[in-house]
């Protein structure tokens, strides 16, 4: 069979970095990148002009523009029109220059504020987006359509096979580590970090540290994307349903923030006191995915929170993060 010619979209990132290393460990040698500079997918004739001269095989649609709440409430415009556009480009040049096989990278966000815990794919627009990122949510949400929409039209015709992966919260090597816009896990590490260096006797987290979040380490959720990316169409068919055909990606438990935080500390080596400060607002209970649909077609995650903790400050460590 011939080997196919990959293309990561946003091979620097997070996740599509670990796509790359995942695919490079597995053997493929045939792996097409571009940076940010170099190709912007916002921008359509280039995103058609480069399909057209690469003709790849498949397609991990890793790029989107990410961030926090603060940029999220900041940039909301830059959010669902940068989304929709790198979504809307890269999924119509690959269809046009013959791509069969395309992974959709989503999010957690996609789900109504309220759905139930755990949430399962079929809570999807059931009810109101959580209003901070809504416009990115918006945009997740219609780039799963898309990839839908040209498997309804094109799928028996051209052999369109577009699939869609929801991801939990992420971490790992290669996060952002920036003091005021970071996820949980890095800016804990950080704070962690920076209190040992300094001596300080004690941190305080924000809030009760009663929620529950789930983790999942990105070189597992790279995993899970090549996984469900070569599974036959009749087994993600069976799994999946036409116009509900997106898989979401967990690691099957939660911690509390306080477990977290503990365990955070232990890693960095941190010696002083943690306290929580009950005044500050503590966000949703729970959010914590049903990753049924994907523990059916076969897969689980095989790096626990201990050890994608201990891998994740090595990183930190080794790019002497300032
Ligand atoms: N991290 C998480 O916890 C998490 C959780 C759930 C879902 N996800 C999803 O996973 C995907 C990847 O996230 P990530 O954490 O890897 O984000 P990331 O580290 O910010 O990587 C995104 C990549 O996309 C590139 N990019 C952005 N706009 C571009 C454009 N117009 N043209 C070309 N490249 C562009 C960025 O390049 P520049 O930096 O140069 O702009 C960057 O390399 C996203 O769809 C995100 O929603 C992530």
């Amino acid at each position: 069979m011939k080997t196919p010619k990959i293309f990561v979209a946003g091979h620097l990132g997070m996740v599509g970095s670990a796509i790359v290393r995942t695919l490079q460990a597995a053997g493929h040698s045939i792996l097409v990148t571009r940076t940010h500079a170099e190709l912007d997918l916002t921008d359509q004739a280039a995103v058609r002009a480069f399909f057209a001269a690469e003709k790849p095989d498949q397609v991990y649609l890793a790029a989107a523009k990410v961030g926090g709440i603060h940029a999220n409430n900041t940039y909301p415009a830059e959010f669902i029109y940068q989304n929709l556009m790198i979504q809307a480009n890269v999924v119509d040049a690959a269809f046009r220059s013959g791509v069969r096989r395309l992974l959709f990278l989503g999010s957690s966000c996609i789900y109504p504020k309220m759905a139930s815990q755990p949430m399962r794919e079929d809570a999807l627009l059931t009810g109101t987006l959580e209003p901070s990122n809504e416009p990115y949510a918006i945009a997740k949400i219609a780039g799963i359509k898309l990839c839908e929409s040209y498997n309804r039209q094109y799928g028996a015709s051209h052999g369109v096979d577009y699939r869609s992966v929801m991801p939990t919260n992420l971490y790992g090597p290669g996060d952002n580590y920036h003091p005021e816009n970071s996820h949980v896990i890095p800016a804990l590490i950080r704070r962690f970090h920076e209190a040992k260096a300094g001596g300080l006797p004690s941190v305080t987290i924000w809030g009760t540290g009663a929620p529950r979040r789930e983790f999942l380490y990105v070189d597992d959720m790279a995993a899970a994307c090549v996984h469900v990316i070569n599974l036959s169409k009749a087994e993600y068919d069976q799994n999946t349903q036409p116009m509900l055909s997106h898989i979401n990606v967990g690691y099957g438990d939660d911690v509390t923030i306080r477990e977290l935080a503990l365990a955070v500390g232990d890693t960095v080596g941190f010696e002083g006191t943690i306290t929580f400060d009950a005044t500050k607002p503590d966000g949703t209970p729970r959010k914590w995915m049903d990753s049924k649909r994907l523990r059916d077609l076969g897969w689980t995650h095989s790096v626990d929170l201990c050890e994608g903790l201990k891998r994740t400050y090595a990183d930190f460590l080794k790019h002497n993060i300032p």
